[in-house]
């Protein structure tokens, strides 16, 4: 069924770091956006649950642009983000910004690779982003090893990366859904130089007024402590593959986009630890 172009915008992963910016920077913008929760909270919430397609058609309804994110634990793609983007598609949706990864054109393992492929393949209608490493990995992955134990570990070796503010990402993908057009543009966001992570330590230290320093890991050490903490293993090994890749380089890349388009530098590390450094509390959750 075809419907009436609309001007609603939905975000799905609404609670996650990138959709709450995205949520963030279009409310501040004056729109009303629709948050896709599987747990619906406010007025402004619709029911979504990619892994069930009954929710699908309600939380599309009247909606004109979409921002797709593929939750981390969802791997199938083509019984999930790619059905529901066709149902998207069908439903009138014709601005669809997708939160991608740099290098998921060239790894096919990568679950977004399958996605960028289905929306390339089919109308212009779509902005691709490509994020570089999350500065929220510090928030959220590496949060209990600078809180309870004073350190990073991860074996990253001396590679470098450039740590982008999921905030950026917020603003870009807003300015996609509902303000230039950018309609078949694939951007690729970084943060504005590549750190290693004595650095970060010693970023972190400044910041937070204590010690804490980078313990290089090794992999086997690593993934023993990710099963101690209680990761399944899947995402051990993901975790693991994507802190090995940063000792190759794969996350050192900085780029433009966000400058260009959001006509100020992308958010340096410090900034984000400076803003954020009550996440980092000791004594805190
Ligand atoms: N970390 C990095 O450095 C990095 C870099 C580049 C790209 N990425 C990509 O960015 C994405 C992660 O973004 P993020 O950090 O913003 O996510 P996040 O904070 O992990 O949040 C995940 C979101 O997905 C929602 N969700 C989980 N299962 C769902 C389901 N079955 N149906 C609908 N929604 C569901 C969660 O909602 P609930 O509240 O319901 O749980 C939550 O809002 C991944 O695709 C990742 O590969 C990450």
């Amino acid at each position: 069924m075809t419907r009436a172009r609309s001007d609603r915008v939905l975000v799905t992963g609404a609670t996650g770091n990138v959709g709450r910016a995205v949520v963030a920077a279009l409310t501040a913008q004056g729109h009303a956006p629709l948050r896709g929760l599987r747990q619906t909270e406010t007025d402004g919430d619709v029911a979504l649950d990619f892994l069930q397609p009954q929710t699908w058609p309600g939380a599309l309804d009247g909606v004109g642009a979409l921002f797709l994110m593929r939750p981390p634990a969802i791997a199938d793609m083509g019984k999930t983000l790619i059905p529901f983007l066709d149902m998207a598609r069908a439903r009138g949706v014709d601005r669809i910004v997708f939160l991608s990864v740099i290098g998921a054109d060239r790894a096919r393992w990568v679950p977004h690779h399958a996605v960028e492929r289905h929306l390339r393949d089919g109308p212009a209608d779509w902005t691709i982003l490509r994020a570089g490493f999350f500065a929220q990995n510090l928030h959220d992955a590496y949060r209990r090893d600078i809180v309870e134990d004073g350190r990073l570990y991860v074996p990253a070796g001396q590679g470098r990366a450039a740590f982008v503010d999921a905030a950026d990402l917020g603003y870009v993908a807003a300015l996609a859904l509902a303000g230039r057009d950018l309609r078949g543009h694939i951007l690729t966001l970084t943060g504005p130089e590549a750190l290693d992570f004595d650095q970060v330590a010693r970023l972190l230290s400044r910041r937070l007024g204590r010690s804490i320093t980078y313990d290089a890991a090794t992999i086997l050490g690593y993934m023993r402590h990710l099963r101690r903490r209680g990761l399944p293993w899947m995402a051990t090994l993901v975790q693991t593959y994507l802190h090995v890749g940063l000792r190759f380089g794969q996350a050192r890349q900085v780029t433009q986009d966000i400058p260009r388009l959001l006509d100020r530098p992308a958010t340096p590390l410090d900034d984000v630890v400076a803003r954020d450094r009550a996440t980092w509390r000791c004594g805190t959750g």
